[in-house]
């Protein structure tokens, strides 16, 4: 299949790359990936080192919203399937820029579908996220028929692309599909987010800012078990269908208890954490019934969350030049921007 992966510089974009021509078995031999993304701050050439030199690969620099140039694309490369990873995806930047999260998220998305159809791609499967079901209370999980109640600018424009690819299958017969996941962890996340941040962090003995009381629930996947759920969906999913994925039940922690995990790992003190004003509109909590995707396409999470995140620690330790280089300029201009007044306070 050639595939076209979006956003594939990323965090999960890249996982999944990699996933599929070092790891899946089934896999290799039979694809071809060309990856377009556009390395805004969260893109990283370097989490793709290693593949240049692979007949079955390519990375093309652009932005999902240049029509002409994804019309080109999908026509040269004869792409048979699209995976839509590309967005802006940090909740807190969504709070200080909503626009460039409707720019990417919402108009990105729906170029892409546009060429897809002019180029009568067969499979486009939109990457989405568990945040446009809402805030959970203290019971209960997420199923793909609970409403949609975004609390972001991020999970709304979310929503927003997830309802034009579904209406993709619906307007114009396409084989649109959408994977809703909820929170990954694993080698090469950008540290802006909870584990990756607080690990750098710890390593460089500077404050953890934990948001509100830290009871925050979030269910824990690791991004290889969503890579193989992205594979399964992509070939075998139906038409105009949405696909839940989450952690298992183990995996649904407070941020506190992750907290106390990483620094248990780096052998650092437990006054390394400041707690902090809470996230505006922060949700209380994430879980999602993932028993769809186990009945038709028979996945479920196979990496417990303890092991997961023992390997991640021992990934960010073995890497530091790949984050030390991501924690400075643009980077050091958010953290301020975002956390400078509320680590002083
Ligand atoms: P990320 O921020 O690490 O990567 C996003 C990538 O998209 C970057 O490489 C960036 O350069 C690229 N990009 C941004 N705007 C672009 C544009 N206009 N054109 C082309 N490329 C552009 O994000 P991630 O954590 O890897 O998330 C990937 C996808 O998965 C997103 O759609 C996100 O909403 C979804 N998701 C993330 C999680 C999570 O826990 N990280 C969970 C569920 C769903
Ligand atoms: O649920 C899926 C979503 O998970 C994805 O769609 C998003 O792209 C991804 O960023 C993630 O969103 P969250 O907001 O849940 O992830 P984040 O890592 O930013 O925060 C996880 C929890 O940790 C959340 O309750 C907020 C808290 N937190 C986060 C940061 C960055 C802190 O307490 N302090 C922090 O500094």
């Amino acid at each position: 299949m050639k595939i076209l992966v979006t956003g594939g510089a990323g965090f999960i974009g890249s996982n999944f790359v990699r996933w599929v021509f070092e790891r899946d078995g089934a896999s290799l031999g039979s694809h071809r990936i060309v990856v377009l993304d556009a390395l805004t701050y969260a893109g990283n050439l370097a989490n793709l080192d290693g593949l240049e030199g692979n007949y079955d690969y390519r990375f093309v620099r652009g932005d999902i919203r240049d029509a002409d140039l994804v019309s080109k694309l999908f026509k040269d490369e004869k792409i048979d399937a699209v995976i839509n990873f590309a967005a802006e995806s940090h909740v807190d930047r969504s709070i200080l820029d909503p626009l460039a999260f409707v720019r990417t998220n919402i108009e990105g998305t729906q170029v892409l579908l546009n060429a897809a159809r002019e180029a009568e791609v067969e499979r486009y499967l939109q990457i989405s996220t568990d945040e446009v079901y809402g805030s959970l209370g203290p019971t209960g999980r997420f199923t793909e028929s609970s409403p949609l109640k975004p609390s972001s600018a991020y999970s709304a424009s979310k929503t927003g692309a997830d309802l034009l690819a579904l209406a993709g299958y619906h307007t114009h017969g396409m084989h649109t599909m959408v994977s809703r996941c909820s929170n990954n962890y694993g080698p090469f996340q950008f540290p802006e987010k909870l584990i990756p941040l607080f690990i750098t962090n710890a390593m460089a003995d500077k404050p953890l800012p934990l948001y509100g009381d830290g009871k925050n629930v979030r269910s824990w996947l690791h991004v290889d078990d969503h890579s193989r759920a992205i594979m399964l969906i992509l070939q075998k999913g139906r038409a105009g269908e949405v696909y839940n994925i989450g952690g298992a039940p183990e995996s649904e922690k407070e941020n506190v208890d992750v907290t106390h995990a990483i620094l248990h790992q780096l052998g650092k003190p437990e006054t390394l954490i400041k707690p902090v004003e809470d996230r505006l509109g922060h949700d209380r909590r994430y879980a999602v019934d993932y028993s769809k995707i186990k009945a038709e396409l028979g996945w479920e999470p196979q990496v417990a969350f303890e092991d997961g995140l023992e390997s991640t620690v021992r990934w960010y330790q073995q890497n530091e030049s790949w984050w030390q280089q991501i924690k400075s300029g643009e980077y050091e201009t958010f953290y301020e921007a975002y956390y400078g007044d509320r680590l002083r306070a």
